[in-house]
């Protein structure tokens, strides 16, 4: 029996894991999967959510570690998970996304001579300064088998001298989730709760350090957000570094009576959000390739993408930082001036079965 652990750690992982540890089910009889949770983040609405609506069971290892700087984060989780890897011995560890237990993870198991898969590799914004260009880059270095959502990480792991044969094209397993709770989104029921109405809301997400860690920016951003409240109800789940920001900056209280604040939404609800919204904006990386695959009106609020296909394809607009662009573009969607797009490839719902697949026959 061989033995692969998959780590988490943060909200855009768990919704990643899920689809991969119901692939690995069809292997049960050669692979025993384990899923090891970090607790880079820990607040139910961060996290325990996420495992219950997913029906994820509950995290083989649990690791505790919490927020800290950069360094004591990632070397917390190394300190941790190197215990687990020597008392386990698994075959392999997989994981996912740029967070900070990523690279955390796949440094620890490289080191113990165990094999590293990394789901969404090769994505690239180009811009050393984001603390996930860093995970990204030595995540990718480091792994022995890369798995691609979409071609420009081909191209770049090719730039980057990764050698072709460790490299699979197999789609993204964040859209396998989607796919598979759609149907439960549709039920939901918090367009009600909120007196939202279909095609009719703005749905805001913002939590870049480079867009929230600076009071000015933070001011410009929310007197952005009130500007377009005036044309549409705006909800906004705030994430928590976001929040404790807008308390340290002395910024709470300015946004005005036509946005809903509201604290962190459980996947289904955010699915549904997206799928109904008129118009996201946003500076998540995740949330770029869920509006492309529904359709969705996207404004990024960033420089640069490291999911380009979700502008070269989808309805995403990389808009910048300049607010007044931001603006001006969001009253012109507001107005009906919409981008059309397409699904990339294999951004269909199995890519956790090409993924579980490979694995499988890497094990053997
Ligand atoms: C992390 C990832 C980022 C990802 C984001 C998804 C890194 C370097 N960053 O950023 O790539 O886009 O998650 O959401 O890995 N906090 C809480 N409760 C929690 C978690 C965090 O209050 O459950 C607060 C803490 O004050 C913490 C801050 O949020 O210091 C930032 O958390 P951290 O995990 O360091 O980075 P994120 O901004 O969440
Ligand atoms: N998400 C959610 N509730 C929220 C905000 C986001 O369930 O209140 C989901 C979203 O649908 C996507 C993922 O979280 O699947 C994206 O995570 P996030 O934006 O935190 O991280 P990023 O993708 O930027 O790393």
């Amino acid at each position: 029996m061989n033995k692969v652990i998959s780590v988490v750690g943060a909200r855009p992982n768990f919704m990643k894991v899920a689809p991969v540890h119901k692939a690995f089910k069809k292997y049960s009889s050669e692979i025993e999967h384990m899923i090891c949770h970090t607790g880079q983040h820990y607040d139910e609405k961060m996290s325990k959510v996420f495992f219950d609506e997913l029906e994820l069971p509950k995290p083989d290892f649990y690791l505790g570690v919490g927020s800290a700087s950069h360094a004591e984060q990632t070397a917390k989780v190394m300190i941790e998970f190197e215990k687990v890897l020597i008392k386990e011995k698994p075959d392999m560890v997989v994981v996912f996304g740029d967070v900070n237990s990523t690279v955390a993870c796949s440094l620890t198991a490289i080191k113990l001579g165990i094999k590293v898969s990394h789901v969404e590799a090769g994505l690239r914004s180009f811009d050393r300064t984001m603390p996930e260009e860093i995970n990204r880059l030595l995540t990718d270095q480091i792994s022995d088998y890369l798995f691609v959502t979409e071609e420009s990480g081909i191209k770049n792991l090719k730039n980057e001298g990764i050698s072709n044969g460790k490299v699979f094209l197999t789609g993204n397993v964040m859209i396998d989730s989607l796919v598979h709770y759609l149907p439960k989104a549709d039920q939901s029921d918090i367009l009600q709760c909120y007196g939202l109405k279909e095609k009719g809301y703005v749905l805001v997400t913002l939590h870049r350090p480079s867009n929230v860690d600076s009071k000015e920016y933070l001011r410009e951003l929310i007197e952005l957000l009130n500007v377009i409240s005036n044309e549409r109800k705006l909800i906004f789940p705030i994430h928590p570094r976001t929040k404790n920001n807008m308390k340290s900056f002395n910024l709470d209280g300015l946004l005005g009576s036509n946005v809903v604040l509201t604290d962190p939404v459980g996947y289904i609800d955010f699915l549904c959000l997206t799928k109904n919204s008129e118009l996201i904006i946003t500076d998540s990386g995740g949330i770029q390739e869920e509006s492309t695959y529904l359709g969705v009106q996207c404004l990024t609020v960033r420089n640069n993408t490291e999911r380009p296909v979700t502008v070269e394809m989808g309805t995403n607009q990389l808009i910048g930082t300049d607010l007044k662009r931001v603006e001006l573009a969001a009253l012109d969607i507001l107005c009906g001036n919409k981008k059309s797009g397409t699904v990339p490839p294999l951004w269909d719902g199995h890519a956790s079965d090409r993924i579980t697949e490979i694995v499988a026959d890497k094990l053997k």
